[in-house]
């Protein structure tokens, strides 16, 4: 059967992956490394399971409510208070979705008219520009910079602003650079989104993840824009439950009533054992003073230090990333680009790492190297990209 004419265009025109187009080939080839995953390699901490398994033994296998369950919703509220000092009212401001990746399709779908624009900085998370796309939108990037250490800046964003702009996605930590946003560059960009009354979607998924002085500033939490802040977090990567789908997404009743509704008929809820899992990983936190992420975050800022020395010292220039679980290295040094580069360290060296190009054009001369696996793992990688650069020369 000719299935042209009947698959949405919109939806046959977006490109797959890039990522995943590199671990097909590393999935099917032998002793391969890969420095590629962006999921942590810790499993979920046990009692945050145990809790999940123990509301399946204790039958609560029905539907929660749409919004998730009320303590859940109690919890995160109680969360983002301590962790932002944003209020977020558990009945009204918070809903409860399927990974931080539902809440970033919801916020589009209820913002987006046909042809309004979307900034999207560049380069970052895959999801962004393709949901944009599906929601009807235009997604509009902003290349951000590697000398600017990938911030944004408030003359990117007013370089991109038309009238149809609506929103800006405000990536930080970011997805693959590292990159973070403190304080004093999110005043920077504040006035810029009140001049031009955007809507902004903060991704904050990475916010446990930071490893400077300074943890983690939303922008809601500035003067002026929780109104316009869309905030959205969730429990894979700092609880290391990116199996079990639960994220959420807080933002001003009127903006949560309408991305509610598209979750109500398209979702009904996130699982509702997960939804326990969840519970138990914020209420154990408060208990012990988040001693499970602690320990989780020491892991990776060791292995941070350890990955961007290295790739330092053998001349594949890199940041410091301050967040997330990744490097940015240029690769521009050995006169290729990143999807070379990446290509001919699989098939030479079997080792996997995902081009630049993947987050967007100007990802280009970069590769992103994840340090969510282990020493010992990351030490191997690192021996043979060495070994790699050496027979380059
Ligand atoms: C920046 C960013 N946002 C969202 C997600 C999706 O997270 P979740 O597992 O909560 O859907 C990811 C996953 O890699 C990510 O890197």
């Amino acid at each position: 059967m000719d299935y042209s004419g009947i698959l949405s265009d919109r939806a046959v025109r977006i490109p797959p992956s890039g990522i995943r187009k590199f671990f097909d080939i590393a999935a099917e080839m032998k002793d391969c490394i890969s420095l590629g995953v962006g999921e942590p390699d810790f499993i979920t901490p046990q009692p945050f399971g145990a809790a999940g398994i123990k509301s399946i033994a204790d039958g609560k296998t029905q539907y929660t409510s749409n919004s998730g369950l009320k303590e859940l919703r109690c919890a995160v509220s109680r969360y983002l208070k301590s962790s932002t000092g944003v209020e977020y009212d558990p009945l009204t401001d918070v809903l409860v979705t399927v990974g931080a990746s539902e809440a970033i399709d919801l916020a589009l779908r209820a913002l987006i008219n046909p042809g309004d624009e979307i900034l999207v900085p560049s380069p970052s998370y895959v999801s962004y520009a393709p949901c944009v796309e599906l929601a009807g939108g235009v997604p509009v990037a902003i290349d951000t910079r590697d000398e600017n250490m990938f911030k944004l800046t408030p003359e990117e964003i007013a370089e991109k602003i038309t009238p149809k702009t609506k929103a800006l996605i405000l990536p930080y930590p970011n997805n693959p650079t590292g990159a973070i946003m403190e304080r004093e560059y999110l005043e920077k960009i504040a006035p810029v989104i009140k001049k031009n009354n955007l809507i902004v979607i903060s991704d904050e998924i990475y916010s446990e993840l930071t490893y400077g002085e300074e943890a983690h500033v939303s922008l809601a939490s500035l003067p002026g824009m929780r109104e316009r802040t869309i905030l959205i977090n969730g429990f894979s990567k700092a609880f290391a439950m990116t199996g079990w789908r639960v994220g959420y997404v807080a933002a001003p009743a009127q903006l949560l009533a309408v991305m509610r509704k598209i979750h109500q008929y398209a979702i009904m809820c996130a699982p509702t054992a997960a939804q326990y899992a969840a519970l138990e990983a914020l209420e154990h936190s408060f208990r012990n003073g988040y001693a499970e992420v602690k320990e989780m975050r020491r892991q990776y800022n060791e292995r941070r230090i350890y990955l961007v020395n290295r790739l330092n010292d053998m001349g594949l220039k890199c940041f410091e990333p301050r967040g997330a679980f990744y490097a940015f290295p240029s690769v521009k040094s050995t006169g290729m680009n990143g999807e070379q580069f990446a290509e001919k360290l699989l098939y030479s060296k079997k080792v996997a790492v995902v081009p630049g190009s993947a987050f967007g054009a100007s990802g280009r001369d970069f590769i992103r190297i994840s340090y969510a696996y282990s020493v010992e793992a990351i030490r191997k990688a690192l021996d043979k990209i060495e070994e790699f650069l050496d027979e380059l020369k």
